[in-house]
């Protein structure tokens, strides 16, 4: 039974040490496939691996096709956008995530990006503080939670809309639950995106929801680029000289992003909200042992494509 790591992105060498102890503990065998730098490479590594761990990496349908044994993939995190799960599902393929393994990580980065943003890129001048402004959650999920849990040692004002999370479980952590994003763009100081990329939210962060801001607003988008208009949030930043983005994932405009709003822009240049030895760990072990659980159990838990 061959295991595959593959991650363009790699994972630290602790936690590849760890996925090895528990793939090896199994009598499966390991392999790796680490920042590769074209599609082919993947191609060739999947054709004999029955199972695959995978981050951001794109496993599409050529992908799927390629890989004849393959039974199992596993997203060592949150969102699984990047698997066609049409193909993998026809193909008889288990598609998986790790849920809340790297939330915490993605929900530090947050306020590692609202400082750095909120003093003004650390340019010297004179910024603002975190404490008593209203934060917006965008999407109440794992991540959501924990930027709540850090956010109240900030002395935030919390606020959150989530169209599938109870209003009440919002509510028991010390969250005002919005009922809709208009209501939530309209008193948040700064909002934190948090959903899926899918074809209901692709581009569905626009002109016309950050125009509801509060003068000085912060958007911060640690989810996907895909959720975010991107075209129109430059055209906002333009006419809104007050509002700030800051932002994990490197926009496909991020050249003339940087040329006509870069005093109030900053982008990772590859993302980083889940890349610690923590999340690595967490989400890297979780991977391999629901793997196990899969190949020798029939275990299905945090199955994506039912
Ligand atoms: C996730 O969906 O888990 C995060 O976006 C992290 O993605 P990464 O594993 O590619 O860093």
């Amino acid at each position: 039974m061959k295991v595959l790591i593959a991650t363009d992105k790699p994972f630290a060498k602790i936690a590849v040490d760890g996925i090895r102890q528990e793939i090896e503990a199994a009598g499966f065998e390991l392999a790796l496939l680490e920042k590769y730098t074209v599609k082919q490479q993947l191609l060739d590594a999947v054709v004999d691996a029955d199972a695959i761990i995978i981050r951001s990496d794109i496993i599409d349908a050529e992908v799927i096709a390629a890989a004849k044994q393959l039974k199992i993939v596993v997203r060592a995190g949150a969102g699984y956008d990047n698997v066609d799960l049409a193909a993998a599902t026809k193909a008889g393929i288990c598609v998986m995530n790790t849920p809340g393994q790297n939330a915490n990580a993605v929900a530090e980065l947050v306020f590692g990006l609202l400082v750095f943003a909120v003093r003004n890129f650390y340019n010297g001048t004179s910024g603002t503080e975190l404490k008593g402004k209203k934060l917006g959650i965008h999407a109440y999920g794992n991540v959501g939670r924990n930027v709540a849990r850090i956010a109240k040692g900030f002395g935030m004002e919390l606020f959150a809309f989530d169209a599938f999370c109870p209003a009440e479980v919002i509510e028991k952590d010390g969250v005002k639950a919005l009922s809709s994003a208009e209501e939530l763009y309209s008193v948040s100081d700064i909002v934190s995106l948090h959903i899926p990329a899918t074809a209901e939210t692709k581009q569905s962060i626009n002109a016309a929801l950050l125009g509801r801001m509060p003068k000085g607003g912060i958007l911060v988008n640690t989810a996907r680029k895909e959720v975010v208009h991107e075209t129109e949030i430059l055209e906002f930043m333009e006419s809104h000289t007050d509002f700030k983005y800051v932002t994990d994932i490197l926009p496909a405009n991020d050249a003339v992003m940087k040329e006509k709003v870069g005093s109030r822009y900053f982008s990772t240049p590859k993302k980083m909200g889940a890349q610690t030895s923590e999340a690595n760990i967490n989400a890297g072990i979780a991977a391999a042992k629901q793997i196990v659980g899969f190949i020798k159990d029939g275990i299905e838990k945090y199955k994506v494509n039912k």
